[in-house]
């Protein structure tokens, strides 16, 4: 179900700029209308200034017009399947739900998925402002 999520994150993250980590990292999304959209990570040299995959995947998908992630999938080159960072966590739980499936792979396959609410429980949103 997720294999084309899968294959358009490891197409982004062909292009990750990841110099000083050496990480590169890809992000797909699939929005509300069914297109997806992608990203990879941004490393800059003030290396707090770098952005992640899933950051940038979600900029191109609010950019296209969309607002409502349906699902998630993230992919690296480690061994272990890598998860959202604290902050993407909180910017996927944004555009998402509690239900919204977030899958980790790499060039082999899927895995691992979690939903948000697994990856961040008791998340603050305009309902606990
Ligand atoms: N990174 C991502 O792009 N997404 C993640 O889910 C985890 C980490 C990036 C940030 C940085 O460019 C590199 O991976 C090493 O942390």
């Amino acid at each position: 179900m997720a294999e084309d999520l899968r294959r358009a994150a490891l197409a982004a993250r062909e292009a990750a700029y990841a110099p000083y980590s050496n990480f590169a990292v890809g992000a797909a999304i699939r929005a509300a209308s069914g297109a997806i959209y992608s990203g990879c990570n941004v490393e800059n040299a003030s290396y707090p200034e770098g952005w992640c995959a899933e950051t940038s995947a979600i900029a191109a998908m609010v950019a296209a017009g969309e607002r409502e992630i349906v699902e998630v999938c993230v992919v690296s080159g480690g061994a272990t399947p890598i998860t959202p960072c604290g902050g993407c966590r909180q910017r996927l739980a944004e555009f998402g739900g509690p239900d919204t499936r977030v899958h980790s792979g790499d060039a082999d396959g899927l895995r691992g998925s979690w939903t948000l609410a697994e990856l961040l429980p008791a998340a603050f949103g305009l309902d606990r402002r």
